[in-house]
């Protein structure tokens, strides 16, 4: 560890830090666009410049290596107007809502953020000439090309985090753009549908397609565990009108998942509202098919069965299989279940290898 002035107070560093690491722990915030701390630093943004003394130009918070004794600003006049130019810059070429402001869309929208923090130096004409925005086929991510600001966090995402390499920045200039290799489409690529795009993109570039009707300010969000399988990941429910909307993974390092979730803990929870759902035990009758009823009698008959089969032909006769979707209290009781009152160690769980 060593000492360094941070806003004029000294601060502890160690070596291979970065200027952003150090002021995060700090409880310092200095604003970012293409930074996630789960990926590696590629400073292209622009939006974390910061004073660094003896440095003649701004430095990229997110990539400029700490020193011993380095002293660094990263508020002032100076910065306030590079920041206002830099959102004057991306501005021109986003679309705007009725206050001037990035379109509300997708959740966490940094560079709207941003802009009700600094403003912008000036209005600026449209740079690049409109963005082509292709409708990708795929039921679960929309792409918004005006609202990209070629961050190129998805890609690294997709690349770093989830190694599926399904995106890339394509085209040149005025015409680049997000895309898949040969423009084949997501569903045709190696994208597994995991969202992980959306949730590190900073402009609601991305965004859940199946969520595109709903409002983000009118939806309730509560914070619950997955259970499609015993990983434990966290995820927010999104509930307007008493029906989940929409599925997001809490920030990157707050909980065991680290912002990340797969297809079935993002997309998968239409089920929820499905009338096809059974709500009440069924059982077949002798004219084969299957009936309502009540849990003591649905509980019953299976107890009479397995120990009609125990009867029969012995214990080993038996053999109990339960669910990933189980909490491992509920897997515990099952192998009880087995070992203790039918004495056999037939048990099994889907997720066993
Ligand atoms: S959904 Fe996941 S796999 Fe597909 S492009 Fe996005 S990050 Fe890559
Ligand atoms: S879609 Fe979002 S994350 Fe990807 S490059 Fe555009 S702004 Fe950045
Ligand atoms: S966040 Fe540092 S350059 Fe983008």
């Amino acid at each position: 560890m060593f000492d360094m002035k941070l806003n004029d107070k000294t601060v502890q560093a160690k070596k291979g830090e970065t200027i952003l690491d150090v002021a995060s722990r700090a409880g310092v915030k200095i604003p970012t666009l293409c930074h996630d701390d789960r990926l590696d630093p590629m400073g292209s943004c622009r939006m974390c410049l910061v004073d660094v003394t003896g440095q003649r130009r701004l430095e990229p918070a997110c990539a400029f290596k700490v020193r011993e004794g380095m002293e660094i600003q990263t508020e002032s006049e100076r910065i306030t107007k590079h920041r206002q130019w830099l959102l004057s810059f991306y501005m021109a070429d986003h679309a705007l809502d009725e206050a001037g402001l990035p379109k509300e869309r997708g959740v966490g929208n940094q560079l709207r953020d941003h802009v009700e923090s600094y403003g912008s130096a000036a209005t600026l004409p449209a740079i690049n000439a409109p963005r082509e925005s292709r409708e990708d086929a795929n039921p679960y991510i929309h792409f918004d090309p005006e609202a990209c600001i070629l961050c190129n966090r998805c890609v690294r995402y997709c690349d770093e985090v989830e190694a599926v390499s399904a995106i890339t920045l394509a085209g040149r200039g005025s015409k680049t753009t997000i895309a898949t290799a040969d423009q084949i489409g997501l569903l045709d690529s190696t994208c597994e549908m995991c969202g992980g795009c959306i949730a590190t993109c900073p402009t609601g570039a991305m965004t859940e397609k199946p969520s595109l009707e709903s409002k983000i300010s009118d939806e309730v969000i509560t914070r619950t565990t997955c259970n499609f399988c015993g990983v434990g990941c966290q995820l927010n429910l999104h509930v307007t009108d008493d029906k989940v909307v929409r599925v997001t993974s809490p920030e990157p390092g707050e909980t065991v998942n680290d912002g990340n979730l797969c297809i079935k803990g993002r997309f998968a929870y239409e089920f929820i509202h499905s009338e096809d759902r059974l709500t009440k035990p069924l059982i077949r009758g002798e004219d084969g098919k299957l009936h309502e009823t009540d849990w003591d009698t649905a509980i019953r008959v299976v107890a009479d069965g397995l120990k009609g089969v125990k009867k029969r032909h012995g214990a080993d006769a038996l053999g109990f299989i339960s669910s990933s979707r189980c909490t491992g209290e509920e897997n515990y009781l099952m192998q009880k279940l087995s070992r203790a009152a039918f004495i056999t160690n037939n048990i099994h769980q889907c997720a066993a290898t």
